[in-house]
């Protein structure tokens, strides 16, 4: 799907569209409350871009951003390998990956991966990372809030998106509590937690805005 496929739809979905069509079938769509306009405005999600492999490769050249995250830290990340994985990236069948920048600079990732092989998608399991630069100020809750919003709003089929937490993880897992998600079990390390749809989000507490860095 690409961007301007999303923009058509958050502005379908999200404001006055209750009912969207699908295949030819009327569905309602509940009602989202919108982040407010200053959230949304920090924050831009875009596909990664060839021209990006620089920065990607190092933010994620950093072995201790892998520590808790699903995927195990292949090694070194050279731009060869940064320039691959962007590609692989922008692949969108099974995934929908973003860039993530933070009043224009690229701060991290966010992607869903789609949990169920009919389209539309009704559950999704999301991961993210920010570069280590970002880390502590607060961005993580606003970035995974806006995300889900965009993907409940593009999505009106989307009833539930997942998220797994390794065990010691803490900043990550208070991130998620601060957004309301629920923990629904563990898997071996894995703390597993779930947003429905239907979920409200504290906008009012994720308004506070970041120094970044240099
Ligand atoms: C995990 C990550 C997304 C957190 O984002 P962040 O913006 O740095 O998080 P915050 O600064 O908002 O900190 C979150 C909370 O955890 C707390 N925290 C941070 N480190 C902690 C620790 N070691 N022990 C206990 N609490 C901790 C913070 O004080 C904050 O608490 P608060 O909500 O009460 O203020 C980010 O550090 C990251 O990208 N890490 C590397 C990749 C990764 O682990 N991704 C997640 C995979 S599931």
């Amino acid at each position: 799907m690409s961007e301007e496929t999303d923009h058509h739809f958050i502005r379908a979905a999200g404001i006055d569209g209750p009912l969207e069509t699908l295949r030819g079938k009327q569905i309602a769509v509940s009602k989202l409350r919108n982040p407010p306009a200053q959230v949304m405005a920090r924050y831009c999600f875009r596909p990664w871009e060839a021209e990006d492999a620089p920065i990607y490769q190092r933010m994620l050249d950093d072995a201790e951003l892998w520590r808790y995250m699903p995927e195990v830290y292949p090694g070194e990340i050279t731009t060869e390998l940064a320039g691959t994985l962007i590609e692989l990236s922008r692949q969108v069948s099974h995934h929908k990956v973003r860039a993530v920048e933070y009043q224009g600079r690229v701060i991290g990732q966010m992607r869903m991966q789609w949990k169920t092989d009919v389209t539309p998608p009704q559950s999704g399991e999301i991961s993210y990372w920010l570069g280590r630069d970002y880390w502590g100020l607060g961005l993580a809750a606003p970035m995974i809030g806006l995300f889900s919003w965009r993907c409940f709003s593009i999505f009106p089929a989307l009833s539930m998106i997942m998220a797994r937490v390794h065990r010691e993880n803490i900043a990550s897992q208070r991130v998620l509590e601060r957004l309301g998600w629920a923990r629904v079990g563990v898997d071996g390390d894995w703390q597993e937690f779930q947003m429905q749809r239907q979920q409200g989000i504290d906008w009012a507490s994720l308004n506070k805005p970041a120094t970044l860095p240099g």
